[in-house]
């Protein structure tokens, strides 16, 4: 088949033929060659799957708050279970997010950047079509000030260039509007903590 072609687009075909025998040894197609990638690529990936299985980020206050809690990030089969309690808030929804950076040198806890967003997209809901990996959506103070947060999430690795591990959290002052851009509006930073390695159980 490809010979036949060779001869009928002459000598331009036959220099694009012989570039093309240079280019393949012996009897291996390139159908050969990309299958062989793959499969090396698969087992340069394997031994990592079993790495981190869970982690953990204490909470601090940003200056002039006293906020505190903690998250864990556990590996289950239906995905990552992001779980914690967290005290010291004000009553009501305050946006709660994984930020691009564990850097709380910040006494307002701006070092620790944007959303953690390795995909470029847009701002959103926690389990909206398009939205930040890091968009958690809001944490819901009670009465007394004390929030809980149980959610599983598809998608969130603890490997990879879109590990969490070492990532900031944020909790804002303000309720994240899930559709604001790039951060839902969600006003000043009450406490920040780094995503660190856990013992698991
Ligand atoms: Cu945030
Ligand atoms: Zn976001």
């Amino acid at each position: 088949m490809n010979l036949k072609r060779v001869v009928n687009s002459g000598f331009l075909g036959l220099v694009v033929f012989l570039l093309f025998q240079a280019c393949t040894s012996g009897p291996k197609s390139d159908t050969g060659h990309e299958h062989d990638m793959v499969m090396h690529d698969k087992v340069m990936k394997a031994p990592m799957d079993h790495g981190v299985e869970k982690a953990i980020c204490v909470l601090q206050s940003t200056e002039g708050n006293s906020v505190s809690g903690s998250i864990t990030f556990t590996k289950t089969d239906s995905g990552m279970l992001v779980k914690g309690e967290v005290s010291g808030l004000t009553p009501g929804k305050h946006g709660f997010h994984i930020h691009e950076f564990g850097d709380l040198t910040a006494p307002d806890g701006t070092s620790a950047g944007g959303h953690f967003n390795p995909g470029g997209h847009d701002h959103g809901a926690p389990h909206g079509e398009m939205r930040h990996v890091g968009d958690l959506g809001n944490l819901e103070a009670n009465a007394d000030g004390i929030a809980t947060y149980e959610v599983t999430y598809l998608g969130m690795m603890m490997e990879g260039p879109e590990s969490i591990l070492g990532r900031g959290i944020i909790v804002h002052a303000d309720e994240d509007d899930l559709v604001s851009q790039p951060t839902g509006a969600a006003g000043a930073r009450v406490a920040m903590g780094v995503i660190g390695v856990a013992k698991s159980e």
